[in-house]
């Protein structure tokens, strides 16, 4: 039986089905609506909407990925973007998640006191064969170990110009 978050969250996105309609067009739509109502775009979420709309998870999480790079909210110079999602889940990305969050000492969503690094989940980002896979600002790297993380941190940390200057 599903949690009662996940039933919630089923009830929510099938609501917003109704209200826009089951088509593909509807896609971006309840995304920007779920990104209001819950801050965020989770795995789980993305899971739902695919199977409310009847369209492959794939394509949930392209363009789910792309609009959480439109992000709003103030960023540090650079922002690590771990993926979050399934191949990466398989991959090994629990560790480096604890790795980054104990290097920077920030949670996900959260920028370092100094202002230089954002952390950031992720959707995928197409290098779903080489997990777990993270961005540091446009720049991929493939395969992260928990121990690669210190290398990673170090160099955004050393790197003070804005990644957009
Ligand atoms: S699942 Fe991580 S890059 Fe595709």
């Amino acid at each position: 039986m599903a949690a009662p978050q996940t039933e919630a969250l089923r009830a929510d996105i099938g609501g917003l089905v109704d209200r826009l309609g089951p088509g593909r067009a509807s896609l971006v739509p309840i995304l920007q609506d779920i990104k209001r109502r819950y801050h965020e775009i989770d795995a789980e979420t993305m899971q739902v909407v695919a199977e409310a709309l009847d369209i492959h998870p794939v394509e949930v999480y392209s363009v789910a990925s792309f609009y959480a790079f439109l992000g709003s909210r103030p960023q540090g110079v650079h922002v690590i973007r771990l993926c979050g999602t399934l191949s990466c889940d398989f991959a090994g990305k629990d560790a480096v998640a604890e790795a980054l969050r104990r290097e920077l000492g920030v949670e996900f969503g959260e920028t370092t006191a100094d202002g230089q690094v954002t952390l950031e989940w992720a959707s995928c980002i197409g290098m779903c064969d080489q997990g777990p896979a993270l961005l540091v600002d446009d720049d991929v790297h493939t395969r992260v170990t928990p121990d690669d993380v210190r290398a990673i941190v170090a160099a955004c940390r050393a790197d003070q110009r804005r990644a957009d200057a």
